[in-house]
């Protein structure tokens, strides 16, 4: 993708597992596992999965707060992969996160002045009217008194708090924000408004944005694109067109049908699938497909070889041998190297259990309820 401000390739993140006092190595979380994605400038990709499936991870590789195991990072025409923190450091202006709880992630002890101005005087940045005022015309712009410049976290309420945390991401003008589940530690009538706010933003400011969240509602409105993520692995991304009403990957299914409908008639219409046990972890994640031991579609192909993510001429992404709303088999084009081709995972599809266009509400199946 040529207008791409973030390019994440392969991306990995294995944290090892140390034992004894010489602290050899006995085994490795494979937190983020062969992750690509691209975002383009001026987009948002929401980026959605279980607790535990790698999503802070990978938002903390992109930020180069931690180091990658493999695979690459391009930010604005720049390798970022490995560059050393002097390197970096101008670089680090422009990609920032917003982190999910606006509690912890404020410093207590610290004015709002100081906390939102922290970056200036990190950076070593002279603005012309003085750290004070730049940081008063911040506080406006997410929609807080700049006459609080003195107060304290403490004084503010939740939602006030997590509009300081974004407030302090915005003082240096970045290209890129992570938003690492900016409002999930929110009342949920606080949660539309801190949305809209991170929107109102982007217009304003030409941001770009990946939002990081547990659940697809939290994402459906403010993303363009959505990427799905189970155990350190993308097994669907897609428009959010095509991802909320044509979804593919049976886990994309069942996170889609815990989200809440408004309309009572559509919600009786709708199965919701429960899905068995718990994910499993990522020191020891399953052979093959990842999510076969908690598939009710899988078959013993599932266990043996690893479906490629495939994309289809539309973009839409997936990594199932047995994908949902399957459109004809020469609608697709493989993405890296598969183990299966295309055609043949198509195939295997079709010969699956799921006619093309079933959704969630069609399985009557052990596990889906
Ligand atoms: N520093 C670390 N050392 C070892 N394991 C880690 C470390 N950080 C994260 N992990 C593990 O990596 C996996 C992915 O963690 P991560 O925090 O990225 O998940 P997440 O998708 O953000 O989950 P949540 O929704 O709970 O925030 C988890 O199993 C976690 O325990
Ligand atoms: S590859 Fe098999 S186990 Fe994995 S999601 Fe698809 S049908 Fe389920
Ligand atoms: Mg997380």
């Amino acid at each position: 993708m040529t207008d791409s401000l973030l390019s994440v390739q392969n991306l990995q993140k294995h944290f090892p597992i140390t034992k004894g006092m010489l602290k050899r190595q006995v085994g490795a979380v494979k937190a983020v596992d062969g992750v690509s994605f691209d975002v383009v400038k001026g987009e948002t990709l929401g980026l959605v999965g279980e607790s535990g499936c790698g999503k802070t991870t990978t938002g903390r590789l992109i930020t180069r707060l931690i180091e990658p195991t493999g695979g690459k990072i391009v930010f604005d025409g720049h390798d970022i992969t490995h560059m050393s923190q002097g390197r970096i450091r101008p670089l680090r202006r422009d990609i920032q996160m917003i982190f999910q709880d606006p509690y912890s992630s404020l410093n207590p002890r610290h004015t709002v002045g100081a906390i939102v101005g922290a970056p200036f005087r990190i950076q070593g940045v002279q603005t012309e009217q003085g750290t004070k005022k730049a940081v008063q015309e911040i506080l406006e712009l997410v929609g807080l008194n700049p006459e609080h410049y003195n107060r304290y976290p403490h004084e503010f309420s939740g939602g006030q708090r997590q509009r300081i945390g974004i407030a302090r991401t915005l003082a240096l003008k970045p290209k890129l924000i992570i938003a690492d589940e900016p409002v999930s530690a929110l009342d949920v009538s606080i949660q539309a408004q801190v949305v809209n706010l991170l929107e109102d933003l982007q217009n304003e400011l030409d941001l770009t944005y990946v939002v990081i969240a547990h659940d697809l509602s939290v994402v459906r409105h403010i993303s363009d694109r959505v990427a799905v993520m189970y155990l350190g692995k993308i097994v669907e991304l897609a428009d959010r067109k095509s991802l909320y009403e044509s979804p593919m990957h049976p886990y994309t299914n069942a996170l889609l049908s815990a989200v809440p409908i408004p309309d009572p008639k559509r919600r009786k219409d709708r199965e919701r699938i429960r899905l068995q046990g718990d994910v499993p972890s990522p020191l020891n994640p399953p052979p093959a497909c990842r999510f076969h031991t908690r598939c009710w579609k899988a078959q013993e192909i599932c266990s043996q070889v690893e479906p490629p993510l495939l994309a289809l001429a539309t973009g839409h992404q997936v990594a199932c041998h047995f994908p949902e709303n399957a459109p004809a088999s020469g609608d697709v084009a493989v993405t890296g190297a598969g183990a299966v081709t295309a055609e043949g995972a198509l195939q295997a599809g079709g010969a699956g259990d799921a006619a093309p266009g079933e959704g969630p509400a069609g399985k009557g199946t052990a596990s889906a309820s």
